[in-house]
């Protein structure tokens, strides 16, 4: 899985053969700049949504619910999460356990939206740090986790939480368990594509790997279009259109 937010890379990622998408509300950091994940409107999720899906009709396409769309209680949550279902052509619709409980997702199931809880570090409480690293809090999540299997979630992802509480809700649960930074032993990874292209500005979590620098191929590419302009190189006769024969004369007559 990615976590992705445009048509151009949505096309990329399926054709590299990635299984499932995420327009994920890091959108909020990474196209729109803010210093956090929760300024990003229901309107904005859903256009970015519908992109990917128009991207990639055939994988499997998971909406975030930002915090403005579950932070007004349960009705207008399930509300929220049927309009990703109805505007976006979203599969499944993800949700961080913040503003959300377990009657939140039990609402959603009932309202037959497909849902993936977002358990361990949840971006939208503002704390960065790794989870499930004590015997308590390990304990704590994976019941947490058998308990939003029980009521119906489909999918479940955890975020920076230790490799072998991740390990352990694996192995309970039958659903898919997807690994964004809690190590391999889940059923499926995510990463956001910034983090995997080197694009991103800023500090990156420990768990985050780039597998190419589309940074520097960026800059390097900018930096050629702005030198090949001002130094006259770009654009030249071969990127330009012409007026078919004779046009010219006949136009600088008509405006003599
Ligand atoms: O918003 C996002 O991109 C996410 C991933 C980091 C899982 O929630």
């Amino acid at each position: 899985m990615i976590s992705c937010y445009d048509y151009v890379s949505a096309k990329i990622a399926a054709s590299a053969g990635v299984d499932t998408l995420l327009a994920g509300d890091s959108a909020a950091q990474f196209v729109l700049g803010y210093d956090n994940t929760l300024s990003v409107t229901m309107d904005f999720m859903i256009s970015i949504t519908a992109g990917l899906r128009r991207a990639a009709p055939d994988l499997l396409l998971v909406a975030d619910m930002p915090y403005a769309g579950s932070k007004n209680g349960r009705t207008e949550t399930v509300n929220n999460a049927k309009r990703f279902m109805d505007e976006s052509g979203a599969d499944i619709v993800k949700i961080e356990m913040v503003e959300a409980d377990l009657e939140t997702i039990k609402a959603m199931v009932a309202a037959k939206i497909p849902v993936m809880p977002h358990l361990g570090i949840r971006p939208q409480t503002g704390v960065y740090k790794a989870e499930g690293t004590t015997a308590e809090v390990g304990a704590e999540i994976t019941k947490l986790a058998e308990a939003l299997y029980k009521i119906g979630a489909e999918m479940l992802l955890l975020e920076g939480t230790a490799r072998e509480v991740a390990k352990i809700i694996t192995e309970k649960l039958p659903i898919p368990v997807v690994s964004c930074g809690s190590g391999p032993d889940c059923d499926g990874q995510v990463l956001v594509l910034p983090d995997i292209l080197n694009l991103r500005v800023g500090h990156s979590p420990k768990f985050t790997k780039a597998f190419g620098d589309v940074g520097k191929a960026s800059y390097e590419a900018i930096n050629l279009y702005h030198n090949q302009i001002v130094s006259g190189k770009f654009p030249d006769d071969e990127h330009s259109y012409h007026m078919k024969t004779g046009e010219l004369d006949r136009l600088l007559k008509m405006i003599e």
